[in-house]
């Protein structure tokens, strides 16, 4: 039999109904603060992944979808979309004097070990901004996901944030680094040392607990600040503190793409395992020049849809409101012919009704069975009596409350009072 390919999941209805939620939530949040939506190719350029996200990272060394197409170019699924975005926002001239808040969805790909929350295929909303330099829309985008987790009822995320400084600082740093873990090479394992000269700061994320304590005593980042940016730091951490968001800095915090400088964050549950991470991003004041534009400040995060929909179902937060409104059980002949016709009259006169329409025979126990069995509020019992009569018995399936008959030209009424 042929199966999908390891890591890349089906998501089947029954689990749809989270990701319905978690979607619109999530763009009536980023639209509330004025994020408007890019949509962009799956599929771009080689060459754009290897100089955004760095060469020396794991995902450009090892985890990309690439081929050549037909005329042989190299073409790679996109593993992230910031590159993208920042690609499209350059080629489109957004960029010139101008400032964007953009948003984005849809699916990723990165060819790494699957796990429990980890996929070959996964699914990112992704926020970008284009044309502001100062903490003020960091702390906006830090505010703007918290509202999201509250809106969702996710209560037990945690806020990392640090501070990775300008790129000069960073490679002054980066030299200290490559000195004290050389100077401890023996502690290091296989692949700390193939970073040690290519991206020393990955080291600092290694979650070998052989290396902790060698980790723990490392430089530290913090103390390498340039003045600029640790102003930036603090002005951010101030309004997180002003609003009222608990954060933690976590000098270890490096992220495992390149192109960041200053304000990095991360918001992780501890309720998935090992893959942790819910929400992550900062800014990359230089990526917008590298790629071949004119010098954009730049900030944004993704999240990761597979373990944000996980929480959900855990909480079973979104179950309430997906069910049908109501259930339509038809029995005899006279009843079946009417059926489809009241069923389509009454989805007229309310756009927002839920109704599910008996198919498939069977008697009226079983109807009523699937009826029960669908989550509706109401079973509309139509038989041939009630067709001959114009009426509708309405039989409440979830309260105790008695049978009511009532002509057919009312029902559209009686329900309208009953869906939200
Ligand atoms: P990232 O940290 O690589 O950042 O991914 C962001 C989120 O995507 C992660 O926190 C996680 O929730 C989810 N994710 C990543 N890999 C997987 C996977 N294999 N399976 C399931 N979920 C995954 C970025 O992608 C940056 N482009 C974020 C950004 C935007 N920074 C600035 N702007």
């Amino acid at each position: 039999m042929i199966q999908s390919i390891r890591g890349m999941k089906d998501i089947l209805p029954q689990e749809m109904r989270y990701w319905r939620h978690l979607e619109h939530t999530a763009r009536a949040v980023l639209e509330g603060y004025g994020y408007r939506e890019i949509r962009l190719p799956i599929v771009e350029q080689t060459e754009l992944f290897a100089r955004a996200i760095g060469a020396a990272t794991d995902i450009v060394e090892k985890e990309m979808y690439t081929f050549a197409d037909r005329n042989g170019d190299s073409l790679t699924l996109r593993p992230e979309g910031t590159a993208g975005c920042v690609r499209a926002a350059i080629e489109h001239g957004l960029l010139h004097n101008q400032t964007h808040r953009l948003w984005y969805g849809g699916p990723m790909f990165r060819h790494e070990r699957p796990q429990k929350g980890r996929y070959r295929q996964f699914y990112q909303i992704g926020v970008e901004v284009f044309g502001y330099a100062g903490p003020d829309i960091d702390a906006e985008l830090i505010l703007m996901t918290a509202r999201l987790w509250r809106r969702l009822g996710i209560n037990d995320l945690t806020l990392q944030i640090n501070s990775l400084g300008s790129a000069g600082a960073r490679a002054a740093y980066r030299g200290e680094l490559v000195r004290y873990f050389s100077a401890h090479e023996t502690g290091l394992d296989e692949d700390s040392r193939r970073r040690l000269h290519a991206n020393p700061l990955r080291i600092l994320d290694s979650k070998n607990p052989a290396m902790q304590s060698l980790i723990e005593a490392a430089p530290r980042l913090s103390n390498h600040l340039d003045a600029e940016s640790q102003a930036h730091f603090s002005a951010l951490c101030k309004q997180l503190d002003a609003a009222g968001v608990r954060y933690q800095i976590n000098p270890r915090l490096v992220r495992g793409l390149d192109y960041y400088n200053r304000t990095v964050f991360e918001w992780t549950t501890e309720r998935l395992g090992a893959q942790g991470a819910v929400c992550a991003g900062g800014r990359y004041d230089g990526l917008v020049e590298q790629i071949g534009g004119r010098a954009t400040p730049a900030v944004g995060f993704a999240m990761g849809l597979e373990r944000l929909a996980a929480l959900l179902m855990e909480n079973d937060a979104a179950l309430q409101g997906a069910e049908p409104h109501a259930y339509l059980v038809t029995v005899g002949e006279a009843a079946e012919r009417q059926s489809v016709i009241l069923a389509e009259q009454l989805r007229d006169a309310l756009p927002a009704l839920r109704l599910l329409v008996h198919c498939g025979g069977g008697g009226f126990k079983s109807q009523l069975k699937h009826a029960d069995k669908s989550g509706a509020r109401f079973a509309l019992i139509l038989g041939d009596e009630e067709a001959a009569a114009g009426e509708i018995s309405v039989k409440y399936l979830r309260e105790d409350i008695m049978q009511t008959r009532m002509p057919q030209a009312k029902l559209a009424g009686f329900l309208s009072l009953h869906i939200t």
